[in-house]
């Protein structure tokens, strides 16, 4: 498995998962979706919309709305728990993360193809000391991440179908973003978009 570090902190994984592994992994996402149904996050404050929809599973899940960006351990509009996080997800983690203590979050975004995330820190995590780790399906994207500081020097980089991509350490709070997803470059997913999915690690473990 070639992994390739992009900066302190950051590697990316070209291909983590096969074909067969990613389709695996789509059906068991489609399950989830069906549990806890794709919705529209809106911005703090503002109210405008995102234009990624999104999901979680796992025991807590990112969300968004006019009260602001908080982890909950239900949907926001259905009020059921997230599903759990499959454990060809789990497998990765444990693979990939370096970090002993399970994820407890996972957020699935779903990106139609005009669709872009803005620079952002994630920061909404009680531990810093694990990664987020991303894994890619479907269309792909142009991932950018700089530094801990807004504004400062940025590099892009593909993400695939299939790719994997933590960044933690010096890079944990490293600012990041999608400029854009180049409509039908994967045959993945039925539709056209990307989906992502990140991992992360939100309590601090007990000693
Ligand atoms: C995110 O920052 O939540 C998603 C990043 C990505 O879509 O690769
Ligand atoms: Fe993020």
């Amino acid at each position: 498995m070639t992994a390739l570090a992009i900066a302190p902190g950051v590697t990316h994984w070209p291909g983590y998962l096969d074909a067969a592994a990613q389709a695996a992994l789509v059906a068991e996402l489609r399950e989830a979706a069906r549990q806890a149904p794709f919705y529209l996050p809106r911005m703090p404050k503002t109210g405008r919309p995102f234009s990624v929809r999104m999901t979680n599973c796992g025991a807590l899940g990112w969300v968004s709305d006019e009260r602001g960006y908080r982890y909950q351990p239900h949907h926001p509009e259905t009020g059921a728990p997230w599903p759990p996080i499959p454990t060809r997800l789990l497998r990765a983690w444990d693979e990939l993360a370096g970090y002993r203590h399970p994820p407890e979050a996972c957020l699935i975004n779903f990106y139609a193809p005009t669709a872009k995330m803005g620079l952002h820190q994630d920061r909404d995590e009680a531990d810093f000391d694990a990664p987020v780790l991303s894994l890619s399906l479907g269309d792909t994207a142009v991932f950018r991440i700089g530094g801990t500081s807004r504004g400062g020097k940025t590099v892009a980089l593909k993400l695939a179908s299939g790719d994997a991509l933590a960044f933690g350490g010096e890079a944990r709070l490293a600012y990041h973003g999608i400029d854009r997803i180049l409509a039908g470059s994967s045959r993945l997913l039925p539709e056209p978009g990307r989906i992502n999915l990140t991992l992360r690690r939100v309590t601090k473990p007990s000693a």
